[in-house]
């Protein structure tokens, strides 16, 4: 299907019931679809929006395109949690219907204020010679869920000196002061990020640009701006695109990644002392990821489990993408680590055990046939040569996961692992990593498998899109090794 502008601007309240029913059916009749990540019911979904915590759940938002596979007239879809484990469907969150936002309600964040949901985003707008004039606005959720927005953007257009790429608004509190991060580009195509102040959360000044050293292979653009704190660290995360690739890292056609340092005063320069920008995943699908603080205290990350600009495998059943699991922040030896939520475990179900002594050969794990899993092992792997894990195991499919010792590397290999949309772009992704003793979490979904090595000190995601109905499980070590395993189904 040729998706004109025309096609793309259409909203989903002018389609009829029967086109939007077929839709539907036509994506029920996909393969891929996931048993426990969110994902659109139909059409198109990216970042994560609003994450937060308000009247007793957790609600999530997402960007949403309804009518098709591809970016066009941008929605807020509402989803909300008591665990963020299991998620209830509410409906659409924000629609494209004021001036402000005729052409999509951007991306932005939540923050609970008054006892209301305060939503920031950016509305996204354009003129009839189609230039884009970019809105900043807000909109407010009580606890009956009645959204309303305010009259009146709190931005209009971009401050001088930037472009219109100007949006992603992010907005938290720092010493009694609320500030808002925002993802912006200058004239000369690089990637900043700018900040407001406020005291009432309705009107913001512009303080200036944050001050990073990070300006060499920056990107022409950052998105998704986000910046926390832990124990007197503070994290700036965005997506910069258009990082040329370095080693291992900046695989993907766009990154997401974070600069550690220490905290920012916002209320002063704006200056930030950091360390060097580490990618978030080392996989080939993460982008645009939330955090926000939980009732208890946890720095809780879930992302866009996609990329921007590039197909999807699913995109011939009218959806695409879905959202990552979620997982726990902290920081240990400066550099930020992802724990799978430990609320996940209520997903297990029935469990086998077993573990393996391999000396240069491969074992399949016979009695397993799950499809979709988690998978814990304690790897003790060889000293040379590669030892570690197939899984999605059929005819003629397996993806590989192994820590190389000759390399001193952790790799991730999918070239093997069915359809592939983005096969430019390479089909094995790697890290370095240097110990022989390690444990392996996997999450395998029908079309994706999330990797944490050492409790979240490394991460791997990938989207899977099998064409058989794989599901082997083989250790392999190319030396001695041993390694436990403990699955369960979900
Ligand atoms: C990132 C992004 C954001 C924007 C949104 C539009 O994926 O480009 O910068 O607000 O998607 O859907």
């Amino acid at each position: 299907m040729e998706w004109s502008r025309e096609k793309r601007y259409r909203r989903i309240e002018d389609v009829s019931s029967e086109e939007l029913n077929a839709l539907e059916k036509q994506v029920q009749e996909s393969p891929y679809r996931q048993t426990f990540h969110i994902q659109p019911k139909t059409g198109l979904l990216n970042d994560p929006n609003g994450f937060s915590f308000y009247n007793g759940k957790f609600h999530l938002f997402y960007q949403w395109f309804p009518l098709g596979p591809v970016h066009g007239l941008k929605y807020w879809y509402h989803v909300s949690s008591k665990d963020l484990v299991y998620w209830e469907d509410e409906g659409i969150g924000l629609k494209p219907d004021t001036k402000y936002d005729s052409h999509g309600v951007f991306s932005g964040s939540g923050f609970v204020h008054d006892e209301k949901l305060f939503l920031f985003y950016t509305g996204n707008t354009r003129t009839q010679q189609w230039e884009r004039i970019p809105y900043q606005c807000i909109a407010t959720m009580d606890k009956e869920g009645n959204i309303e927005k305010t009259e009146q953007p709190f931005i209009s257009g971009s401050p001088q000196g930037y472009t219109d790429n100007f949006r992603d608004p992010k907005v938290f509190e720092k010493d009694g002061k609320y500030f808002c991060v925002i993802g912006a580009q200058i004239q000369t195509d690089e990637g900043k990020i700018v900040y407001y102040e406020s005291t009432n959360l309705l009107d913001w000044t512009l303080k200036g640009e944050i001050q990073t050293n990070f300006l060499q292979n920056n990107g022409f653009m950052w998105e998704c701006p986000d910046y926390f704190e832990i124990n007197d660290k503070a994290v700036l995360m965005f997506c910069p695109q258009g990082m040329d690739a370095q080693g291992d890292d900046f695989r993907n056609i766009y990154q997401s990644g974070y600069l550690l340092g220490e905290p920012i005063d916002f209320q002063n320069d704006g200056k930030f002392n950091h360390g060097n920008f580490n990618e978030f995943d080392h996989g080939f699908e993460f982008y645009a990821p939330q955090t926000m603080l939980d009732p208890s205290g946890r720095r809780i990350m879930i992302g866009w489990f996609g990329l921007p600009d590039v197909d999807s495998v699913t995109d011939e059943y009218g959806w695409a993408h879905c959202l990552t699991l979620p997982r726990v922040l902290e920081i240990k030896d400066d550099k930020v680590i992802q724990k799978p939520l430990p609320e996940l475990k209520e997903l297990r179900k029935e469990k086998h055990a077993t573990s393996v002594s391999l000396d240069q050969e491969t074992e399949k794990w016979s009695e397993i046939a799950f499809r979709t899993y988690e998978l814990k092992l304690t790897i003790d792997a060889a000293s040379y040569g590669k030892t570690g894990l197939k899984f999605r195991v059929g005819a003629a499919e397996e993806v590989l996961f192994y820590y190389d010792a000759d390399e001193n590397k952790l790799v991730l290999d999918r070239s093997k692992g069915g359809k592939l949309s983005t096969k430019e772009y390479g089909t094995t992704r790697k890290c370095d990593f240097d110990i022989t003793k390690f444990d392996l979490r996997l999450f395998v979904d029908e079309s994706s498998a999330e990797i944490f090595i050492n409790d979240g000190q490394e991460v791997f995601s990938t989207r899977l899109f099998n064409e058989e109905m794989s599901n082997g499980i083989e250790f392999f070590s190319e030396g001695q090794a041993n390694i436990a395993a403990t699955t369960w189904r979900i």
